[in-house]
């Protein structure tokens, strides 16, 4: 069986009280006890929400991290920086780091590497714009994105990671994947799995749904045999919401 998840990624969102009471909200709501809870509040309270949750079952990531393990890159965050504050997990490449800062493949590789040797979890998200969709390039367009940020891992690696597929045009548009397009492309990420690492590898990888998932859609998409869960960004800014979502298997 593999793992359920639901993933708030609250991006740049929520001043520090904001932030602790939304947290202390989800600590003290009722969820489905089969579903893993995931927040990924902005690097500034990560610390201090690691700590709030450190012996519920919420757990914390972090929006990004460097490629680089220490050194000087000003303004940056190393790995081993946010294992030590207790966060377990890291998204990497996320639709608005590949497009406004520009983040590849090659680079996203070296992030996925980075975490893995932490010992953490990394979120590696793909996911394809309208225009691609438009002329029927998604499919090859998500299938290079794993291959060159994700398949260069062993059958082992690739087991400790997360794969959340999110396609551009459904993000913070109120506009979701139906149901079928969200599981036609999760079945042909298992696919590619599968192709690449066989069957049981394929099976044991979690792949969420992301972009304008809400309490009226959840249930519709979580119900497809290869949606594992939502990496959710604007009902995960709002307590109720994301519990509706959590609870929505
Ligand atoms: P959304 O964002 O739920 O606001 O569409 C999802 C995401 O970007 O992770």
């Amino acid at each position: 069986m593999r793992k359920k998840i639901v993933a708030g990624n609250w991006k740049m969102n929520k001043s520090k009280t904001e932030a602790v009471a939304l947290a202390q909200d989800l600590l003290s709501a009722d969820f489905d006890k089969t579903v893993d809870l995931l927040i990924i509040p902005p690097f500034l309270y990560a610390s201090e929400l690691a700590e709030a949750c450190a012996d519920s079952r919420v757990q914390v990531g972090v929006q990004n991290c460097s490629e680089h393990t220490s050194g000087a890159y000003t303004g940056e965050v190393s790995v081993s920086m946010i294992r030590s504050v207790g966060v377990s997990h890291v998204l990497v490449g996320h639709s608005e780091r590949r497009e406004y800062f520009g983040e590849q493949n090659a680079v996203l590789a070296q992030k996925v590497d980075q975490v893995l040797a932490a010992g953490l979890t990394p979120i590696y998200c793909c996911g394809e714009q309208l225009s691609e969709r438009e002329k029927n390039n998604h499919f090859s367009l998500v299938k290079s994105q794993l291959e060159e940020g994700l398949f260069h891992l062993s059958a082992e690696a690739i087991q400790q990671c997360v794969i959340a597929y999110e396609p551009v045009w459904a993000i913070g548009t109120g506009v979701t994947a139906t149901a079928d397009q969200a599981q036609e492309m999760h079945a042909f990420i298992r696919q590619l799995l599968t192709d690449q690492y066989g069957e049981s590898v394929a099976q044991a990888i979690p792949v969420l749904y992301g972009g304008s998932c809400k309490p009226d859609n959840a249930q519709e998409l979580f119900a497809n045999s290869d949606v594992d869960g939502g990496l959710i960004g604007g009902a995960s800014l709002v307590a109720s919401d994301f519990v509706a979502i959590a609870n929505s298997f």
